[in-house]
């Protein structure tokens, strides 16, 4: 099994991403750190303390992190997870409360302890990293990578150019994208490709199982606030969201890839917060196709870290 991290923002989909890293074999979650992205940092210390009550993983610790980005404010998605983050879906509270040991230190000594390499599955904002990576450098030599659901090659979601998790914190981005640590980015463009038909929201939402009733119940609200996105595959979908990230983290044979050279957008009027991707160079176009490599040598480079770019899922 791998050892992993999970950075949340308890959010529907984020919701879905814990129960799948937490009940999947492959993965051994050693620690769980919560962030301020979808909803406020306690809201989101709430839902993924009842999460992992619903599924009973009553001993993985919870770190609160940061309550704000690093210089700009909070920004929240209640139109996207409703003002609770979870869309009104009733979680369980067995009175559990936050580990005392707050993100930072829970994140250095769940790397410290881990047998392995730990592998970050960061899906939202990155501030807690980006504050652990300058708090404790050292501490970048224990995570074998990071997997990194933000961003986009295409189009944005929060704006037209930057996706939420990149544009909620892009100071944040910056740091972890430059860091130099092995980075899977894990985009918009398979986030809304991965995504469950309506009638299967409608078998799991009718589940006597109270764990696949709750999966239903979270995407069927995700289908309904949703509605009308454009990139998802079809109609009345629900988007796995942050959950098709930690099915790649749990097994990269479903998404194609591509190497490319990535920088966060920090000045930008209009594009703070994107992305962006060099694809000139790369194996595949914008939409995943094969493109010929490029012939001339670029005169103009983009100073971007070597990334592996997920540019679709099956
Ligand atoms: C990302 O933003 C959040 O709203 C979701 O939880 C996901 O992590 C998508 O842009
Ligand atoms: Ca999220």
């Amino acid at each position: 099994t791998t050892p992993v991290i999970l950075d949340v923002d308890t959010g529907i989909d984020d919701a879905l991403a814990l129960m799948l890293a937490v009940r999947h074999p492959a993965l051994d979650v050693r620690a769980i750190t919560c962030v301020a992205g979808n909803v406020d940092r306690d809201q989101v210390v709430r839902n993924t303390l009842g999460i992992l009550s619903l599924v009973g993983a009553p001993d993985i610790p919870v770190g609160a992190g940061a309550a704000a980005p690093l210089v700009q404010e909070p920004r929240p998605a209640d139109h996207v997870h409703g003002g609770d983050g979870v869309g009104g879906v009733a979680l369980p509270q067995d009175g559990r409360t936050a580990d005392g040991r707050g993100a930072l230190e829970l994140m250095r000594a769940a790397l410290e302890a881990a047998p392995a390499p730990v592998t970050l599955i960061c899906l939202a904002p990155l501030t807690n990293l980006a504050l652990l990576l300058r708090a404790h450098p050292e501490a970048a030599a224990r995570i074998g990578r990071i997997v990194w659901m933000g961003g986009a090659i295409g189009a944005g979601n929060a704006t037209a150019s930057a996706e939420f998790n990149a544009w909620h914190d892009p100071e944040a981005a910056a740091v972890v994208v430059g860091s130099g640590i092995p980075l899977l980015m894990y985009g918009l463009e398979p986030f809304y490709q991965a995504a469950v038909p309506a009638g299967a929201i409608d078998e799991l939402a009718s589940s006597p199982d109270p764990v696949a009733a709750a999966v239903g119940a979270l995407l069927r609200r995700s289908q309904e606030m949703g509605a009308g996105e454009a990139r998802l595959p079809f109609p009345d979908a629900a988007t796995l969201g942050d959950a098709g990230a930690v099915a790649v983290a749990i097994d990269e044979s479903l998404a194609a890839c591509t190497e490319a050279p990535v920088a966060v957008e920090l000045r930008g009027e209009l594009t703070r917060g994107r992305t962006v991707v060099d694809l000139r160079e790369a194996a595949v176009d914008l939409h995943g196709h094969a493109q010929a490599p490029h012939r001339a040598p670029l005169r103009h480079t983009t100073p971007g870290a070597a990334t592996t770019v997920v540019t679709g899922v099956d």
